[in-house]
């Protein structure tokens, strides 16, 4: 198995650049996934550590080998698409063994690996099939057994569950993860879901505009956010924001955390119901959405600015009634206003 690493790396299409400089480094075995909005630069990245894409500056070496100029096929690594990318009139079976005839594989070794593979993803009654008489779910497996035949020693997977509906993309997201706990091969991870970047991921790369605006554990990310990008993009619901003007002049000082430069962040679920004159902001109830296990609370201030506060409990007040809220001083998130830096 092998990690990689990526050192200043560029990429650009005519005059437009969307990667920026990216240095990264992924350890063997790790599970890391590339996390932003549309149009950030994830798959380019992807690509181009599959070779799919030429690297326009800087290198990429996959276990301690550069391979700028190595094609594709030799890298040692296999993609999985969004779109799954199966042959129509091919059978499963001649799906997931076409490439390893390709490459002029034994038949018995092919047919050890194809039915491993299918064991592995719970699609061995379906090898006979093409892929038109399977659900997306299914066909999504097949295109990962596609990969797995290769053994390759780094996977990628470009939103690999966009086209799966809800129930099948949380099932299929624990099958991606139990074959690495299973593989233990290095996996590279595409996705614009900080959901799925939270549960898959040993290590998140939050991409912004073809720079890298943090790399962590989830939890990192988490609770140290480094700016107010990455503060609203993982978690849900949004971290909320304030300026100081929107928080209670009479609570204290380190509560408040400071002045017009300043934003604080408070998450939603760290903001806790108290007594009218205890707390550190107060705001009309707009509205409820109630999740069963928990509610929403989305809160309008008196000058419009709007909240939102996870409650186990939904509030038993009517519509337009106020509520005031505190929440401990340590996760109370603060960052300069003009950078949008983390302060601490
Ligand atoms: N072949 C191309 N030619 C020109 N621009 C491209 C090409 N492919 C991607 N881009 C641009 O590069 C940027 C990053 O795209 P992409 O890597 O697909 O983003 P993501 O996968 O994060 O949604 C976008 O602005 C996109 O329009
Ligand atoms: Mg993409």
């Amino acid at each position: 198995m092998a990690g990689l690493t990526l050192e200043n790396v560029t990429k650009r299409y005519g005059e437009l650049q969307v990667i920026h400089g990216v240095d990264l480094i992924i350890e063997q075995g790790e599970f890391c996934v590339f996390v932003g909005p549309s149009g950030c630069g994830k798959s380019t990245l992807l690509r181009m550590i599959a070779g799919l894409e030429d690297i326009s500056g800087g290198s990429i070496a996959i276990g301690g080998r550069i391979v700028n100029e190595v094609a594709p096929a030799k890298r040692g690594v296999a993609m999985v698409f969004q779109t799954y990318a199966l042959y129509p009139h091919m059978t499963v079976y001649n799906n997931m063994a076409f490439g390893l005839r390709q490459a002029k594989m034994p038949k018995t070794e092919i047919d050890t690996r194809v039915r491993a593979a299918a064991e592995v993803l719970h699609i061995t009654d379906y090898l006979e099939r093409t892929p038109r008489a399977l659900s997306g779910g299914q066909r999504q497996r097949v295109a990962i057994g596609r990969a797995i035949v290769r053994e390759p020693e780094v996977f990628l997977f470009d939103e690999p569950l966009s086209n799966l509906d809800a129930a099948l993309r949380v099932q299929t997201r624990l099958e991606i993860a139990r074959l690495h706990e299973r593989l233990g091969a290095t996996m590279v991870y595409v996705t614009h879901d900080q959901v799925e970047a939270m549960t898959l991921a040993d290590k998140i790369v939050v991409l912004r505009d073809g720079r890298i605006e943090q790399v962590g554990s989830p939890m990192e990310l988490y609770e140290r956010p480094r700016n107010t990008f990455v503060a609203q993009f993982i978690g849900s619901p949004k971290m909320n924001f304030f300026g100081a003007g929107q928080l209670d002049p009479s609570a204290p000082e380190d509560l408040r955390g400071g002045g017009p430069d300043r934003i604080i962040g408070i998450r939603a679920e760290h903001l806790r119901e108290v007594a009218e004159g205890e707390g550190i902001l107060s705001a009309r109830l707009e509205l409820v959405e109630q999740l069963g296990e928990y509610a929403l609370a989305h809160m309008i201030g008196d000058d419009g600015h709007e909240f939102i506060a996870k409650l186990e409990q939904p509030p038993r007040i009517p519509k337009g009634a106020r509520m005031t809220f505190t929440a401990r001083p340590d996760l109370i998130h603060r960052f300069d206003r003009a950078s949008g830096l983390r302060i601490d």
